[in-house]
């Protein structure tokens, strides 16, 4: 029986100062759920007032991203070992805001490029993590305009089999997988619970073909896309649907609490 995991992603949200009110209010609430594991995600900078404040309780700490080499001339990034040091547990990697897969920027495409992430960065941060004991959270997920192509089960395939190709599957022993879907990132547009229990299903046994049946049974799928505390119940009832990866939802203590509670 896999445990739920909820992991909020809060994004470029929570000055130090915000955090401490933020988890005040939710820390209580958290302590008490021991059936499910609970993980935030903050900013680099507020990674260590989150840590001193979670210090009593058993929340987790992970990063949004991290850089591949452990140190060096890499202006602006973090490494493996940094976050290590701050007290990660977890970091997200291939999210789709990481992978460019923005949308919403009011600037023009071509004058941006993002932060540069390809399935071969994500590959190579999984190996940077994995070697320093920390967690992935592999983000995987189609755009709308490859779902209305009908190629979402081949994006993730893709992007499943590039991250985690050529990795000890002995190392990836606590992966956790979120599918997010991008066009439901951030808008209010759940996707259809039958459809994310199918995904997520899919991507188990991806998994099968990649690290072996036994870890890939054990390893956690986590649905992310506008979740909230209304629709969390019943897309954490389904069976491929191990928790979820909560932006939005996750910067509002009450709220977060409430879908920690419905898993
Ligand atoms: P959202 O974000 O819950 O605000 O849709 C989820 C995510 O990007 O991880």
């Amino acid at each position: 029986m896999r445990r739920k995991l909820v992991a909020g992603n809060w994004k470029m949200n929570m000055t130090a100062p915000e955090a401490e009110a933020a988890i005040e209010s939710c820390v209580d609430l958290v302590s008490l759920k021991d059936n499910v594991d609970v993980i935030l995600c903050p900013p680099f900078l507020t990674i260590p007032k989150v840590r001193e404040l979670t210090k009593a309780c058993p929340i987790g700490l992970g990063a949004q991203d991290v850089f591949w080499m452990p140190k060096g001339a890499f202006t602006g990034q973090i490494s493996a070992p940094m976050l290590l040091a701050s007290g990660c547990s977890y970091c997200i990697v291939g999210h789709s805001e990481t992978r460019g897969r923005f949308g919403k920027l009011e600037v023009p495409a071509e004058t941006l490029c993002y932060f540069g992430e390809t399935d071969h960065t994500v590959h190579l941060k999984i190996g940077a993590l994995v070697a320093h004991g920390i967690h992935p959270i592999l983000c995987v997920g189609e755009t709308q305009v490859e779902r209305d192509a009908q190629m979402t089960d081949a994006v993730i395939t893709t992007q499943l089999e590039i991250a985690l190709t050529g990795h000890d599957p002995e190392e990836l022993d606590e992966l956790v997988v979120a599918y997010e879907p991008v066009w439901a990132i951030g808008t209010g547009n759940v996707c259809d619970t039958a459809e994310a229990e199918r995904v997520c299903g899919m991507i188990r046994s991806i998994l099968e073909d990649l690290v072996g049946q036994e870890l890939a049974e054990k390893l956690r799928v986590l649905y992310g896309g506008s979740v909230k505390a209304s629709n969390a119940k019943e897309l954490f009832s389904q069976p491929n649907i191990d928790g979820g990866l909560v932006g939005g939802a996750s910067l509002d203590p009450k709220e977060f609490a409430a879908v920690i509670a419905a898993a």
